[in-house]
């Protein structure tokens, strides 16, 4: 029988270079799409798909990710008094339960390998889901399946470890991890390889690693091994392919829209895409876009 996924780890420990001078005092991940953080639509993902504890790998200057999973006393205490209650709402239903919680601490920045490792102990001996706040995910529309919901769903199916991937162009391949397919129903797939960043004209398909996995917790032996990879980093990509020679993984290719708000690019269509589907502001905001573009 397959264990259910109940844990989840989000690695908030990078340093955002690429976002910089916004990200000097504030996390990357605490950047705003329309009206909460990066770090809260990704939570509300996995929320989404079932998961019940989850578990932050920070760094230094990151302390403000801890406060805004935690209650904020005076502030909701003042909403209720003042009846705005639609606004205690947006504040408290997100919430996760008293000691759903855990935060640990990269303490240096050496890679995504390096911060999944540093859950090891959170997680314990049961497969978990990863979800990289770089990504956002929107469901495909009129569909409440975001990219997680899925994977999960796909490891109810095949068990094992299972990656999310996306299509790019064949020209856009050498700067991502890239997965072979096997045996494939369309919608999720069997890898029988992955190569990170392949030199051009060489991938094994134009399906990226996208930043949605579940690992069988044999990962944390491997990747606290494989040493420093690609970057002078260690690499979940190396952890991934020591674990493929002994433990299956699938691939699901994600139904709905996925945004890399790692990049200024990415987050801004995000903005707009999160905003044309608020009911609050999308008619108000439509009108704004059309005048800004004549
Ligand atoms: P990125 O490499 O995209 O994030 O890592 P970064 O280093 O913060 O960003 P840039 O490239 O300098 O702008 C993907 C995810 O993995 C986390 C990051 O916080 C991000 O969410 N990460 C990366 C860690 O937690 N620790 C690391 O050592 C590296």
């Amino acid at each position: 029988m397959i264990k259910r996924i109940r844990k989840a780890v989000f690695p908030v420990a990078g340093l955002g270079t690429r976002f910089l001078p916004a990200t000097k005092a504030v996390p990357k991940e605490m950047l705003n799409i329309v009206d909460r953080p990066i770090l809260q639509h990704v939570v509300e993902e996995a929320i989404e798909a079932g998961i019940e504890h989850f578990c932050f790998v920070t760094g230094r200057n990151k302390g403000v990710i801890e406060d805004h999973f935690d209650m904020s006393y005076e502030l909701e205490d003042t909403l209720k008094r003042r009846g705005k209650n639609k606004e205690h709402a947006a504040m408290t239903a997100m919430l996760p339960a008293a000691g759903a919680t855990s935060f640990t601490r990269q303490q240096a920045p050496l890679g995504l390998g390096h911060a999944i490792w540093c859950a090891r102990e959170i997680i314990g001996d049961e497969p978990f889901a990863v979800l990289l706040p770089d990504m956002i995910t929107m469901s495909a529309k009129g569909s409440q399946r975001r990219c997680m919901k899925q994977c999960v769903e796909a490891y109810g199916q095949h068990g094992g470890n299972i990656i999310a991937v996306e299509t790019v162009p064949p020209a856009d391949t050498h700067k991502y991890g890239v997965v072979s397919i096997g045996a494939d129903n369309g919608h999720s797939f069997e890898i029988t390889g992955m190569v990170e960043k392949p030199p051009q004209g060489t991938a094994p398909s134009n399906l990226i690693i996208s930043g949605r996995y579940i690992l069988q917790p044999e990962i944390f032996e491997l990747l606290g091994a494989v040493g420093t990879g690609a970057g002078g980093e260690i690499q979940l990509t190396d952890g991934m392919k020591a674990l493929a020679a002994k433990q299956e993984f699938h691939g699901v290719r994600f139904d709905g829209r996925t945004f890399d708000c790692g990049s200024k690019l990415g987050f801004l269509s995000a903005n707009v895409a999160f905003a044309l589907e608020d009911a609050d502001i999308a008619d108000a905001f439509r009108a704004e876009l059309k005048g800004a573009l004549g």
